[in-house]
């Protein structure tokens, strides 16, 4: 597969895991990044996807570089947490509208060209807290379940396009925003994860390159959770 892709927030991470599997496998991929270098290899824009005009741009280099967007990973994602009862008006809503907002900006400007060639794959990076809830997260669980139904409701509308959306619930997974948590906390993670491990992005970025590769032909509307258990399939 040579196709033309692109990871939010694929300098890092998750975004740079499904990044490095996708460019394996044959394809052109563009990452976006908002500070310093993109990583060696891959084609980096930059780009804040709070910005409407910045994701234009970004496309628009992307198309250039490599021909109109064939395969979006919607994977930039950011947390503030906070008990609802500390929780500032602008925790909530800065959070709804990267993760949120975000995919929403970013899959309006990809379908463009998904639509003309009658063909394209979008999968969206939720969170197994979208659908399991989770205290002190709650601006992040409600932006990562509205990405369900902003998802199927996609891959009705463009099902008969050929263009498939599809969403990913990780679980705890080995980031520079779990590293953020205390050896404790990482502990009683391990404990209620049935298959006893926190997850390395590496697992999220199979399971993406499944969903755009011919193993996900016949996949759209759906929510793959990738949390070793946590979730129960939810
Ligand atoms: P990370 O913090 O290492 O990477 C997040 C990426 O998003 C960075 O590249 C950052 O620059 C980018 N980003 C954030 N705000 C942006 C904005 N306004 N414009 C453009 N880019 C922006 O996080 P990680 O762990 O790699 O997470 C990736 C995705 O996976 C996120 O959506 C996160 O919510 C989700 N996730 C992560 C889990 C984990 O355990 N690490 C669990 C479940 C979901």
């Amino acid at each position: 597969m040579s196709r033309s892709v692109l990871v939010t927030g694929g300098n890092r991470g998750i975004g740079l895991a499904i990044a490095r599997e996708l460019a394996e496998g044959g394809d052109n991929v563009a990452v976006t990044y908002r500070s310093g270098e993109p990583p060696e290899g891959l084609f980096g824009v930059r780009c804040d996807i709070t910005d409407t005009a910045q994701i234009d741009t970004a496309f628009k280099e992307v198309e250039e570089a490599q021909g109109p967007v064939e395969v979006l990973v919607a994977n930039a994602g950011v947390n503030k947490d906070q008990l609802l009862a500390l929780m500032s008006e602008d925790d909530f809503t800065s959070v709804l509208d990267t993760n949120l907002t975000g995919s929403f900006r970013l899959a309006k400007r990809a379908v463009r060209g998904m639509m003309r060639k009658r063909s394209g794959r979008i999968v969206l990076i939720s969170s197994v807290v979208g659908l399991l809830g989770s205290g002190g997260q709650a601006n992040y669980a409600a932006s990562k379940a509205g990405l369900v139904g902003f998802a199927r409701s996609l891959a009705r509308e463009l099902g008969s396009r050929n263009i498939t959306v599809n969403v990913v619930a990780p679980g705890f997974i080995q980031t520079d925003m779990t590293d953020a948590l205390s050896e404790e906390r990482r502990d009683e993670i391990k404990k209620s994860v049935p298959l006893g491990r926190i997850g390395e992005t590496a697992d999220i970025a199979r399971t993406v390159g499944f969903l755009t590769g011919p193993g996900g032909d016949y996949i759209t509307g759906a929510v793959i959770p990738v949390d070793g258990g946590l979730g129960m399939g939810h």
